[in-house]
């Protein structure tokens, strides 16, 4: 009952690379730039992160369902060749070739809650297009956006041209 967006998590450690579809993923802090995401214990990505201590998280766009699929498949082989030709961020995790914003983060923090855990990463390279019509999941269906009703009042919208990208510096750091 509650919509999101959709996003692939993805890090790589010493030759281990790993990828899922995640849903459960939100902005946490403006100042210090902190992301949550919730990953499940028994997958093979969390341990990937521990290790690496850096995550990626692409944000997919309307048109991006294949890709929500293949990150979504678990027990799949995720060999070099399944990620060839993707950009990589500078840990080394891949990013989605055509998703509308991704996110480095470094680990800042980890709690194990239930089935999942969550992690707390401090985003220390982003990229948007300002334009990007994104993927929406709700009601365990895919969806696109419909049409803008009223314009936000809490939150001022940021004034970034298309394509904009901040990295460390831009956030202050
Ligand atoms: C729409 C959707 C949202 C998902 N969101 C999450 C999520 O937020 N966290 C998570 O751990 N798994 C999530 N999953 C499940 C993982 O994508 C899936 O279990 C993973 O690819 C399996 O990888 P494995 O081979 O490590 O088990 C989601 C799956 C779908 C289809």
């Amino acid at each position: 009952m509650f919509a999101s967006g959709v996003t692939v998590a993805a890090a790589r450690h010493r030759g281990r690379l790993h990828a899922i579809t995640a849903t459960a993923f939100a902005s946490l802090s403006l100042d210090p730039p902190l992301v949550l995401l919730a990953i499940a214990n028994h997958g093979r990505l969390l341990k990937i992160i521990r290790d690496a201590g850096h995550f990626a998280v692409s944000v997919l766009g309307s048109g991006q369902r294949q890709v929500c699929d293949w990150a979504a498949t678990a027990g799949r082989d995720d060999t070099e060749n399944a990620t060839a030709g993707m950009r990589a961020a500078r840990s080394g995790a891949p990013l989605i070739p055509g998703a509308i914003a991704w996110f480095e983060c470094r680990l800042e923090s980890l709690s194990r809650h239930g089935d999942h855990t969550l992690l707390v990463g401090l985003v220390v390279d982003a990229w948007a297009d300002a334009d990007g019509d994104p993927l929406v999941y709700f009601r365990s269906g895919y969806h696109q956006l419909g049409a803008r009703i009223a314009e936000s009042t809490g939150v001022p919208e940021a004034d970034h041209p298309p394509g904009y990208r901040v990295d460390a510096a831009g956030l202050g750091r």
